[in-house]
């Protein structure tokens, strides 16, 4: 057992990463519910949301804080097999922030997510919704785009319900709550983990409007 006194309350998720996972989250349950209502134009606007969500997740993946960083939390093949096999002995280790196998999932829901809106730009559901580029393309591709978009939206779903059974098993089985820092964004750092460095949520609030700025522009210029 550790020491109370060899434990520290530390900040691991800044506000602007934890706004987006939630945003996403409610974001995505809206547009399932708009699409398979056919409730277009929210459907759309849902849509734009997402998209400029995750252009300012991989604009906050180069410039955000320490945790946020892909270059600080994707790591490769070695580290994944081995806190794979520390995972096996049911006391992996916790680093500050995603560890190796956590990362390839988000990796996976960021692609999936990224597919899914950007296929959705050029659907059309042969009524009358068109996507806003959806006349770039011909009709064939565009149903093809149309297709991709159904399907990646059911592996999106199986993708989200592994991630969230394996989010449970952390917090149920292995003892290790990932979901109240998503949430409140602290945890608990052994000694010798160093406080990460977080940025000015005023610089993320920049790179929203930049990622906003270039969905406005795809959405209305092209
Ligand atoms: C459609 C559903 C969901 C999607 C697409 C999704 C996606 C993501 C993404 C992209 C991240 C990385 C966060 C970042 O660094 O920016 C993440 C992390 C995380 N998500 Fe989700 N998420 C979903 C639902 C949920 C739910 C319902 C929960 C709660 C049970 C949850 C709990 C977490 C936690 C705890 C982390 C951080 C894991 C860690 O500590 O490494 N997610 N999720
Ligand atoms: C990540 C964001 C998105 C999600 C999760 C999503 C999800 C869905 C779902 C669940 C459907 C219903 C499929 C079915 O009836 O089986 C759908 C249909 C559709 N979506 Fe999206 N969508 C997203 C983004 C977009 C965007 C950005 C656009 C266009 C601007 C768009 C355009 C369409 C169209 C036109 C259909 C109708 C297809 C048809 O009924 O044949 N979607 N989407």
């Amino acid at each position: 057992m550790e020491k109370r006194s060899n434990v520290q309350s530390v900040q691991v998720w800044d506000i602007p990463t934890r706004l987006f996972h939630w945003l996403l989250v409610l974001l995505i349950a809206f547009s399932w519910y708009t699409g398979t209502e056919g409730i277009m134009e929210w459907h759309m606007r849902s849509g734009y949301a997402i998209l400029t969500l995750v252009i300012f997740r991989l604009l906050w993946g180069l410039f955000g804080s320490q945790t946020a960083r892909f270059a600080q939390f994707v790591k490769g093949p070695k580290a994944v097999l081995a806190y794979a096999r520390a995972l096996l002995t049911g006391h992996p280790p916790h680093p500050l922030g995603h560890n190796p196998l956590g990362t390839l999932m988000i990796l996976a829901l960021l692609l999936l997510v990224g597919v899914q809106a950007s296929t959705g730009l050029f659907a059309n559901d042969d009524i009358f919704t068109d996507g806003p580029l959806t006349h770039l393309v011909s009709k064939e591709t565009s149903d093809e785009l149309t297709v991709i978009h159904k399907t990646v939206f059911d592996l999106l779903l199986a993708f989200a319900a592994v991630h969230i059974t394996a989010n449970l098993i952390y917090r149920f089985l292995l003892k290790q709550d990932l979901i109240t820092p998503m949430i409140t964004g602290r945890t608990t750092a052994s000694p010798g983990q160093a406080a990460p460095r977080l940025r000015n949520p005023l610089l993320a609030l920049a790179l929203l409007c930049v990622a906003a700025g270039a969905v406005y522009w795809v959405v209305t210029r092209l």
